[in-house]
């Protein structure tokens, strides 16, 4: 336990797990259609490549394609991820296309991490099953019995072959069985405190040419967190505390995980410094190459993925945080989000007023909704409308050229109390938070494509 030691002296007390909020190193804009974002996923199939490519960044979801990919002999998430990410870069280079990546569950359905669960040279890097307990998830694999793995897993949110009793699993593999390798199909889970594992995530997981090492991908989402009862009871205020999400241990993977692996409490406190030190050498290796994670923006960390939503109530006190330049609004990146109700913006011209006037260097506006995933899918007919076949389009206003903020005035400023303005090169900006009211430049659209 050389490694956990280490990390317990380097990072206790730590406070902020991972790293704290770093820019990236690409070039600020400013330019309007390319300061949005979505995550998407379509289950079914690709996700419009085009409408993709309308936003600044697209991050696109391990669940997509996943109908092609859990049939694939063996399966090929990783690789549909990169051409996905491809065909939205064919449509507009201004895009930045991201990959999903998990380095706390070990996906089979990543050929990468197939490869190493199925070579015993590489048995260190997974946990394992207490060999002399019962476990309450299953050692083999539903559809074949001698299908089973020393390695602990769980089949949560896996690809399954249909069955009567399940007949719509989180994706459907060929009625011959699941294949993602020797082991069976379910979420197994990373060892940090094995030194060796770090490199390898580097090498063949992060840095690759699968993922940010290929020249169609610019970032990534990165899943899932560990936590632990002790590390919350002697730091409370660390990410994730209390545990629930829903147990101690890995994010996302089933309650008696705990027990199923013979872990105490010390390995989970130990397993988790590891995976926080290896967290923050994983996103400076993403930051040093170009690229950008969802987590080093203010606010999301820990697999979050909520924008900060503006409301009448809380209008005033956050543009009197954000007009200034030492505010994190100016100083650290952001995500914003349009408010919705019944499948659309319903304060767009407030929201988009407080974009521009708040909105540091780094700053994206999208789906204001956990996920952020903007609805490319038909939306369901409401009143005399008839069903839109591309899902919500983009309001005109998110692709208006309002240019940039004028330097002499800076930020945002209060001019009479409650309402709050600041100066483009388009006009004036203004949101008056006492009647909540927004305006916003009337100008021609902006440059995307
Ligand atoms: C999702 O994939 C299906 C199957 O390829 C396709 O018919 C549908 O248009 C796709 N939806 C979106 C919004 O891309
Ligand atoms: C780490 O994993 C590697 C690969 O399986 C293994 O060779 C090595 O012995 C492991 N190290 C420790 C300290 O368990
Ligand atoms: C079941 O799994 C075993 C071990 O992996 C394999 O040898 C066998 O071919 C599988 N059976 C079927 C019907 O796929």
């Amino acid at each position: 336990m050389k490694l956990a030691l280490f990390t317990l002296a380097l990072f206790s007390p730590a406070v902020e797990a991972i790293l704290p909020p770093t820019l990236p190193s690409w070039e600020p804009t400013y330019d309007m259609s390319l300061s949005t974002l979505t995550m998407q996923c379509n289950g079914s199939g690709w996700s419009d490549p085009t409408r993709g490519a309308e936003f600044g960044v697209v991050s696109y979801d391990w669940s997509n394609a996943k109908s092609q990919w859990a049939m694939s002999q063996p399966m090929d998430c990783e690789e549909r991820l990169i051409q996905q990410a491809s065909m939205t870069k064919a449509a507009n280079p201004n895009t930045h296309s991201w990959v999903y990546r998990n380095v706390v569950k070990a996906l089979p359905w990543f050929t990468s991490v197939r490869e190493i669960l199925d070579d015993p040279a590489y048995s260190g890097f997974f946990l394992k099953f207490d060999p002399d307990v019962d476990a309450a998830v299953p050692r083999c694999a539903p559809e074949n019995q001698t299908k089973c793995s020393i390695f602990y897993h769980d089949q949560m949110q896996t690809p399954a072959v249909p069955t009567p009793d399940n007949p719509n699993p989180d994706g459907s593999c060929p009625e011959t069985g699941c294949n993602s390798g020797l082991n069976p199909t379910g979420e197994y889970l990373f060892d940090h405190r094995n030194s060796s594992l770090l490199p390898w995530l580097l090498e063949k997981h992060i840095l690759s040419e699968t993922a940010i090492g290929h020249p169609d991908v610019d970032g990534m989402f990165m899943d899932d967190y560990w936590c632990s009862n002790l590390v919350c009871s002697s730091v409370p205020t660390t990410p994730g505390c209390p545990c629930s999400d829903p147990v101690q241990g890995a994010t996302e993977v089933d309650a008696n995980q705990q027990k199923d692996m013979g872990l105490s409490d010390e390995d989970i406190r130990d397993l988790y410094y590891a995976w926080d030190a290896n967290m923050q050498a994983i996103q400076q290796a993403i930051v040093d190459n170009g690229a950008y994670t969802w987590s080093l923006m203010a606010g999301q960390g820990n697999a979050n993925a909520m924008p900060d939503l503006l409301t009448k109530n809380n209008c005033a006190t956050k543009l009197r945080a954000a007009c200034s330049s030492t505010s994190e609004w100016q100083t650290e990146s952001k995500l914003f989000g349009l408010t919705v109700e019944d499948n659309e913006p319903s304060q767009l011209e407030e929201d988009v007023a407080f974009f521009l006037l708040a909105r540091g260097d780094y700053a994206w506006l999208g789906w204001g909704t956990w996920g952020m995933t903007w609805p490319f899918n038909p939306s369901p007919a409401h009143g005399e409308l008839p069903p839109l076949p591309n899902g919500v389009p983009r309001p005109e206003m998110i692709d208006r050229d309002f240019g940039k903020p004028v330097d002499t005035d800076g930020f945002c400023q209060e001019d009479q109390d409650g309402v709050f303005t600041r100066e483009w090169t388009s006009g004036t900006v203004e949101l008056d938070c006492n009647n909540f009211v927004g305006s916003v430049p009337t100008v021609a659209g902006g440059m995307r494509g």
